[in-house]
């Protein structure tokens, strides 16, 4: 072949090559504007990678939020050719992932993947829709419904005294001594063991710690005990020890980086607004009086309080976007097209703080949730949401608000929570910044943590016998 003629083939080779590209990008282009008429509104997004450059990493469901003012409260991306639909409103986390539940809780497959290349897809979280996920919800159910949650009300209440004692004894580390606090309660609640000497692997090792405790016969009545109990009927109870190890691991897993997440934002929300702090005082002065501690039943008698944990939960979304959902069969939801395999995220963060709902949702405010000095229960609950919804919602709920209530009444009876000052003698400024992740928590923040009286003092000292080493 001559070299001209070499040329010529070149050159039609090249240009079938660049009008066969051209027309796979229009082919694309074309299905994607097809596709996209049929799904819930959102931003344009461009072929392939979607909306990769519309969502930041940092904090998305603001971006989220701010996308749902525009295009509606149920919008529609696409990352990477995944469908996902954000919900914003709780209109539509009722109508989806409450009313349709059964086709809208599984996990997407990526997060099932992910989960088993780490090695845990044996924790409830990560289990996708199916029998065996309903096994683990059923017997979790049991052990975290209003009516027994009572059983772990002593170790709640016993560790938050020891957090009390171990802010006396040196303070400067609070957010370790609020995870070593709310860790040591829900090892004892899942495992009944003493500690959080653990080793790095959450199924065996605790496992293998309790039965070594239960072999010497000092391991506390716990989840895995109970559910091993029930092993020898395990025609009649499906409970296996493989079960028993999993569920009690996923509570330990499950539970604790949230609620210690909820209660750092705490210390932040009082030194923001010291005036709660005052009137949260002044209640528990009146009802609990100065001879003794706190107790959970003692709720109802101090609405205040209660309001303060709502409000808490309104406004620190300890998990802003939930976990995400995958939808097993193909809907249609006001019109919409959801299609099969989509991920649903729920905005808890963006609902929690819609302004509608929630005027100035960015000021911590607990009376949003009274009226003539009671607690009122017309007020929407943000429990509702910061938990989730829907048949994957927290099973962990009513045990974490009464741990946020026991914790909060017993510091807030007993400390004076206050800014750090600095060398002029000046409160030390501090803001509600939070991390991006799964989880959120409020990034570090100065403070100072005093006893509120030498008889304070005392109560705590006299309240345990643990110490805090
Ligand atoms: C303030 C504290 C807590 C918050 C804000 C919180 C929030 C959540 C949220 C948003 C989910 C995702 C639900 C979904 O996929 O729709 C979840 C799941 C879960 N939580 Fe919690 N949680 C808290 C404390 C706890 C505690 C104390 C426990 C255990 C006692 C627990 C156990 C679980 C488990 C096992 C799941 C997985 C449920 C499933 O996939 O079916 N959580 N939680």
């Amino acid at each position: 072949m001559d070299s001209s003629l070499a040329a010529t083939v070149t050159a039609n080779s090249l240009a079938s090559c660049i009008l066969f590209l051209l027309t796979v990008a229009l082919i694309l282009v074309v299905r994607h504007e097809h596709e996209r008429k049929s799904l819930p509104p959102g931003p344009r997004g461009i072929p392939i990678v979607g909306n990769v450059f519309d969502v930041p990493q940092e904090q998305p469901w603001a971006t989220f939020s701010n996308l749902s003012r525009r295009y509606g409260d149920v919008i529609c991306i696409s990352i990477l050719g995944q469908i996902t639909i954000v919900l914003n409103s709780i209109s539509s986390v009722s109508d989806l992932l409450e009313k349709r539940s059964s086709i809208y809780s599984t996990r997407p497959n990526v997060f099932v993947s992910i989960s088993q290349a780490l090695d845990w897809i044996w924790g409830v979280v990560f289990k996708p829709y199916g029998d065996d996920w309903r096994l683990h919800r059923r017997l979790l159910w049991r052990f975290f419904q209003p009516n027994t949650i009572m059983q772990w009300q002593s170790t709640q209440t016993r560790e938050a005294r020891h957090l009390l004692l171990c802010l006396l004894e040196d303070s400067s580390d609070l957010k370790n001594l609020i995870k070593l606090s709310l860790c040591r309660s829900l090892l004892s609640v899942s495992h009944g063991l003493p500690a959080t000497r653990l080793g790095q692997q959450l199924l065996d090792d605790p496992f293998d710690a309790a039965q070594d405790a239960m072999s010497r016969g000092d391991a506390s009545p716990s989840i895995l005990n109970q559910l091993l109990d029930a092993v020898p009927e395990s025609q009649v109870t499906g409970v296996t020890e493989v079960t028993a190890k999993e569920i009690s691991a996923a509570v330990f897993a499950a539970g604790a980086d949230t609620t210690i997440a909820t209660m750092t934002a705490f210390f932040c929300a009082i030194i923001l607004y010291p005036d709660v702090q005052t009137r949260a005082q002044e209640e528990l002065d009146a009802v609990v009086g100065p001879d003794r501690l706190p107790q959970i039943t003692d709720l109802p008698s101090l609405p205040y309080v209660k309001a303060v944990v709502k409000e808490l939960l309104r406004w620190h979304s300890a998990a802003p976007l939930s976990l995400p959902h995958g939808v097993t069969k193909e809907d249609e939801y006001r019109g919409w097209r959801i299609p099969c395999r989509a991920t649903v995220i729920m905005n808890i963060w963006g609902i929690l703080h819609d302004p509608e709902l929630w005027p100035d949702p960015d000021a911590f405010l607990p009376d949003r949730f009274m009226k003539d000095g009671s607690f009122n229960d017309e007020v929407f609950d943000p429990a509702n949401i910061a938990f989730s919804a829907g048949r994957r919602t927290c099973p962990g709920k009513h045990y974490a608000e009464a741990s946020l209530f026991i914790n909060i009444a017993s510091v807030l009876h007993t400390f004076n929570i206050m800014p750090a000052v600095d060398e002029r003698g000046l409160p030390v400024p501090v803001e509600h910044k939070v991390t991006t992740g799964i989880v959120s928590t409020v990034e570090p923040f100065e403070y100072s943590i005093r006893p509120r009286s030498e008889a304070a003092e005392a109560l705590i000292r006299d309240s345990t016998r643990l110490d805090c080493a």
